[in-house]
């Protein structure tokens, strides 16, 4: 792997960014439609765009990453958006939170952890009857070992919707289990494909 996606990654992958998006994943605004707002975690939240989005929708939000230029992005973001979210400077490949959550979101987040022991990890943070949220890069087949705007997701980064659901037993109920594309404006004049793997899952007991 090119690099360790440590604390010095994503630090240096946020201060080089000069603007955040505000706009919120769609996959997230799909999944909660319709649901009671609750308590949520965003992990990995990044600039906060999904964490704001959801706080605004009434839900009570904690928004925690690994990255201090990150989270001071996303309170500048909820602080013009005129938004209450709890921001948490966090490893949370080894964080153990004191509380579980009715939701649990992860949208794109890769750590130095294999990717799947942190969907694991981070499910044990759903509260009973809550549920869990992944969307993640889609893994194509191929081997890619970089990563920034207009590049291809890093090979260890990716995974299938089946990878996923496969690490969930029958104590959870899978509600969504999808790989979709969507095409976004990237800089300039260029838009770019991204394919997802988009899993919601609700913890039964
Ligand atoms: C590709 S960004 C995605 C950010 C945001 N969720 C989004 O969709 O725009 C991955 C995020 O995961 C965070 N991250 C990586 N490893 C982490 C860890 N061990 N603990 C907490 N956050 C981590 C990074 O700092 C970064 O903000």
């Amino acid at each position: 792997m090119t690099h360790a996606f440590d604390k010095n990654y994503w630090e240096h992958h946020w201060d080089d960014r000069t603007s955040h998006s505000a706009a919120a994943n769609p996959y997230l605004v799909e999944e909660t439609a319709g649901s009671t707002p609750g308590t949520a975690l965003d992990a990995g939240c990044g600039a906060g765009a999904e964490a704001i989005w959801l706080a605004g929708q009434g839900w009570r939000v904690t928004g925690a990453d690994i990255s201090a230029a990150a989270l001071d992005a996303a309170a500048r973001q909820a602080g013009a958006a005129g938004v209450d979210v709890t921001w948490i400077e966090a490893d949370l490949t080894s964080w153990t939170p004191a509380e579980q959550w009715d939701l649990v979101m992860t949208h794109y987040a890769h750590p130095s952890i294999p990717q799947l022991d942190f969907y694991r990890h981070i499910a044990q943070w759903v509260a009973p009857g809550g549920s869990l949220l992944i969307v993640g890069h889609l893994h194509d087949g191929a081997h890619h070992h970089s990563h920034g705007d207009g590049e291809q997701p890093p090979h260890e980064a990716t995974v299938t919707a089946k990878d996923i659901t496969a690490l969930f037993d029958a104590s959870w109920r899978i509600d969504t289990a999808a790989e979709r594309s969507r095409t976004v404006v990237g800089t300039g004049v260029h838009s770019k494909t991204l394919r997802d793997a988009v899993v919601r899952v609700t913890r039964l007991i």
